[in-house]
């Protein structure tokens, strides 16, 4: 009973944490180079200082209007830079 438990414990704890990271930045293929790349900067580089904002919160002009000042002060390299922008667009709201 208790094995089971824990086992329960365990499933829902894995499925909220995996659902509630998809909300904010949504799943892509690792087909997708750079996408998948751009998504790993905006949960890592762009998560040092505030944690990071769900990606639909966001319009696209929004993010145009956001990701100059956020890269610069990431200090991304062109080619990070163009992963994640593209990332953000793709799901902005
Ligand atoms: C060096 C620290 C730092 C890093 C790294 C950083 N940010 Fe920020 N971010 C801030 C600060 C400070 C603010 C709030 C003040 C502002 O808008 O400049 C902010 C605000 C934001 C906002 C809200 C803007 C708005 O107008 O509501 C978003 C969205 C955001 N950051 C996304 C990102 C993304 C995406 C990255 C990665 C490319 C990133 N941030 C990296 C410091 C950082």
């Amino acid at each position: 009973m208790r094995a089971y438990l824990s086992v329960a414990a365990l499933l829902i704890g894995a499925s909220c944490a995996s659902l509630s990271i998809d909300n904010i930045a949504p799943p892509v293929s690792a087909e997708d180079a750079q996408l998948y790349r751009g998504r790993r900067i905006y949960l890592t580089k762009c998560a040092r200082c505030h944690a990071p904002e769900p990606v639909a919160k966001y319009s696209r002009s929004d993010w145009d209007r956001i990701m100059p000042e956020m890269i610069a002060d990431t200090r991304l390299a062109s080619a990070d830079a163009d992963a994640v922008t593209r990332y953000v667009r793709q799901f902005a709201r």
